[in-house]
């Protein structure tokens, strides 16, 4: 790396307003594709990932202790927040930690009360489940193949729905509600995009016992922070993609999005502005 792209990633780091210069404050149709907020490449671009992209449509967030992980998915949300109105974007929260998400906690998005253990995250998935299920019915009565189609033709159009994951691994330490959380990421990492429900799920320990081969097949968007080791990168990203331990930490960032492998620095807004 080079002294003009350290300045350039320092000088993102700190500034308290990135956020702010990236995403403005707007409200989008419903009709325009939901983004998230990415991270900022070394030309100082925004890079957004569309979910109603299968290549980007869930996400798995993997990296070490103080990597950035929780300020990734607090920009994330806010590059939502502040694009889509509550009509047409509901946001689901999970927060074992219960530091991540504090600001959060009243915003009229939220589908539910931030879940903050392992019973409400079930039941979360449950429910979720449950909307997808009763949104492919709509979509077989009305003849439309995904929430887009259907969404063109109905009077009253339904909303994406986005469930944000901090440490999903503090609910796979039991071996039952390992199983029922593992059971329902790959069900709607399979199945939930054409009905509009998105998955974003991050964890301190991408390792094989928690980052199980069936969760890692449906999730395809990957984000990799600095990780401990060159497995847990590998991980993360895939194949021998061992780099993510070289990273710098606090918000350096390798996003995996459609086959690309691309270096970017997190968004940072320490003080949320809705
Ligand atoms: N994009 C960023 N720009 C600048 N500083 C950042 C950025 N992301 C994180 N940091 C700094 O790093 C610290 C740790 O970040 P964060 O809490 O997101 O880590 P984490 O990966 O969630 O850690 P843990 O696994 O322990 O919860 C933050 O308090 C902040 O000071
Ligand atoms: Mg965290």
């Amino acid at each position: 790396m080079t002294k003009g792209t350290r300045s350039l990633l320092k000088a993102l780091r700190y500034d308290p307003k990135g956020l702010c210069r990236y995403i403005q404050h707007q409200t989008l149709p419903p009709t325009d594709p939901i983004k998230i907020a990415i991270g900022v490449n070394l030309e100082g671009d925004l890079i957004e990932a569309d979910l109603s992209d299968p290549n980007t449509c869930h996400f798995l967030v993997g990296g070490t202790t103080g990597s950035g992980k929780s300020e990734f998915l607090r920009s994330l949300l806010l590059s939502l927040l502040k694009r889509h109105s509550p009509e047409h974007l509901q946001i689901a929260l999970v927060d074992p930690k219960r530091v991540t998400f504090p600001e959060f906690e009243d915003i009229p998005w939220l589908l539910q009360p931030i879940v903050k253990d392992t019973e409400g995250a079930i039941a979360l998935m449950n429910s979720l489940m449950d909307e997808m299920d009763q949104r492919y019915r709509r979509f077989e009565k009305t003849r439309c193949a995904d929430l887009t189609r259907y969404n063109q033709q109905a009077s009253s159009p339904l909303s994406r729905i986005v469930c944000i994951f901090d440490e999903y691994a503090d609910f796979m330490a039991e071996k039952e509600s390992r199983s029922a959380i593992e059971q329902s990421i790959k069900r709607l990492g399979a199945m939930a995009r054409a009905a509009g429900i998105h998955l974003i799920i991050a964890t301190q320990r991408p390792d094989a016992q928690v980052v199980t081969p069936l969760i890692r097949s449906n999730l395809p968007g990957r984000v990799a922070l600095k990780t401990a080791s060159e497995a847990d990168s590998s991980i993360v990203l895939g194949g021998k993609q061992g780099d993510a331990v070289n990273l710098l930490g606090k918000g350096d960032l390798l996003y995996l999005g459609g086959g690309q492998l691309l270096r970017l620095q997190s968004l940072f807004a320490p003080e949320i502005t809705l």
